[in-house]
């Protein structure tokens, strides 16, 4: 079978998360036939705005709004049957309708249980070693340790095999019970046969949508349909690349793509780095361009910089070339979209941090050492800012020449032309400055 690789695109942040990747999908799916969520859980928040109606997707494909396109949650990301469950629902009362053609759930995803979620709350809470980290509470970080682990994690597959299921739930709950009263003092235990039989009956609501995605996305892909690979989190919060250990759990780039959804390296043709022109962050680690003032507050509420998961206010920033070029590094985007241009209206100058100073060197690129990360002092390019409202703007030319030049300035720092511009929430705030075939 033979994957055209012209016909598959990977939406990825190359920030801290948030940066509009679900506006994006949202915009280019009416290009695509299949959508695919390869990597994290219900810690992704993606918002898509259509009219009047807010979305915000958890664990679902932003695609799930258009009827003709296949979405799939692939096995590098993690499941959560009732967040899934919740959400198929309550998009069910607000009008969509999902048909088991149209969500494809991997049998090889590893499944979040309630002792994930109570782990995840409790690390947080107990200063161990390591600290706090400011999850989402999801579970998502404990199930990924699970999965690792070997001993501890269960598939969705799983479900469908009950005797062995109830087995399996029984020995891991045991291990967990102990290991939650030994390290976290938890007095009341998790009773496996409730857990057992709370999944079980989720497996019945999930068996249409259940498959083996890695062959039946081959298979589209060999049919020529077209895919896009939605990303969850940003490549900085990478497991591997990103703020560790201010990161999450999983491959948010591009790399994550090919393990996570099972496709050879060589399908996707196409990589669209989402930025927003400035920078936001959630829970802890280091923001070298954080701004703890009132233009920090300005920029939040400009932006509405409230997770659209926790509903935790985001730390805002302004834009960092260094990061954000380490982020490409890695992840390599043939083209980027620049989200909330528009937020930046007003703001005059507009600082842009294009190194660091740290020990008294000037670092062009993200230390290994987080740590050292916090300590960064950063040198600003101080840009022209606009006062013209451009949510109305459709055309680059229509943008006020400043604002071209911002534009222009990220291209030159990420060596990546910028193919959209966000200039607002709802699904037409968006500048189309060039096709995508046009920079290949
Ligand atoms: P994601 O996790 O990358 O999908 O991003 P989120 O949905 O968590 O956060 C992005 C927020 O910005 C959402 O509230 C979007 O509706 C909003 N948004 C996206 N693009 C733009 C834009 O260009 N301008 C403005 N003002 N808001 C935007
Ligand atoms: P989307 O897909 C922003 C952050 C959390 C925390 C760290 C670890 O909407 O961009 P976790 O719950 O994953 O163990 O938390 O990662 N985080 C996100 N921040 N957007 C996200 O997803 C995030 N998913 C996780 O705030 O700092
Ligand atoms: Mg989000």
């Amino acid at each position: 079978m033979r994957a055209d690789s012209a016909l598959h695109t990977c939406v990825v942040g190359l920030q801290w998360g948030d940066e509009g990747k679900g506006k994006i999908v949202d915009t280019l799916v009416p290009e695509f036939d299949v959508v695919v969520r390869y990597s994290g859980g219900a810690n992704a928040g993606h918002t898509v705005v259509v009219g009047e109606h807010t979305f915000a997707l958890h664990q679902l494909p932003s695609g799930i709004l258009h009827e003709h396109v296949t979405c799939m949650i692939t096995c590098g990301a993690v499941l959560d049957p009732a967040v899934l469950l919740g959400e198929i629902e309550s998009l069910r009362a607000r009008g969509v309708e999902i048909a088991p053609q149209r969500l494809r759930i991997s049998d090889r995803a590893q499944l979040v249980f309630p002792y994930h979620r109570k782990q995840d709350v409790l690390a947080e809470r107990a200063a161990l070693p390591g600290g706090k980290l400011g999850t989402t509470a999801r579970g998502v970080g404990p199930c990924y340790a699970d999965k690792v682990s070997r001993r501890w994690g269960i598939r969705v597959c799983e479900l469908y095999n009950p005797e062995n299921f109830r087995k399996r739930v029984e020995t891991i709950v045991a291990h967990k019970n102990a290991y939650l009263a030994a390290l976290y003092d938890v007095r009341e235990t998790l009773d496996p046969t409730a857990i057992a039989d709370e999944y079980l009956a989720f497996a019945e609501q999930m068996r249409p949508f259940v498959c083996d995605t890695t062959t039946e996305l081959a298979e589209r892909m060999a049919a020529g349909k077209r895919v896009l690979f939605e990303g969850a989190q940003g490549c900085l919060l990478d497991i591997d690349h990103g703020t560790y250990p201010f990161v999450t759990s999983a491959s948010c780039g591009v790399g994550g793509v090919v393990s996570g959804a099972g496709v050879p390296p060589m399908s996707i043709g196409r990589v669209l780095g989402v930025i927003k022109a400035y920078t936001t962050r959630v829970g802890e680690g280091p923001l070298p361009t954080e701004l703890r003032d009132a233009t920090g507050d300005r920029l939040r509420e400009a932006g509405g910089e409230y997770g659209t998961t926790t509903g935790r206010p985001r730390r805002c920033g302004w834009f960092d070339c260094v990061a954000a070029r380490y982020a490409a590094t890695f992840t390599g985007p043939t083209e980027l979209a620049l989200m909330h241009l528009d937020t930046l209206t007003g703001f005059d100058p507009i600082p842009v941090c294009i190194a660091y100073k740290l020990d008294g060197q000037v670092v062009n690129t993200l230390p290994a050492d987080t740590y050292k990360l916090e300590k960064a002092e950063c040198i600003y390019e101080n840009l022209p800012g606009w006062s013209e409202d451009i949510s109305g703007c459709r055309r680059f030319e229509d943008l006020p020449e400043p604002a071209r030049r911002y534009v222009q300035f990220i291209e030159e720092q990420l060596a990546a032309p910028v193919t959209m511009i966000g200039v607002g929430p709802e699904r037409e705030q968006i500048i189309r400055v060039r096709e995508a075939s046009e920079v290949a």
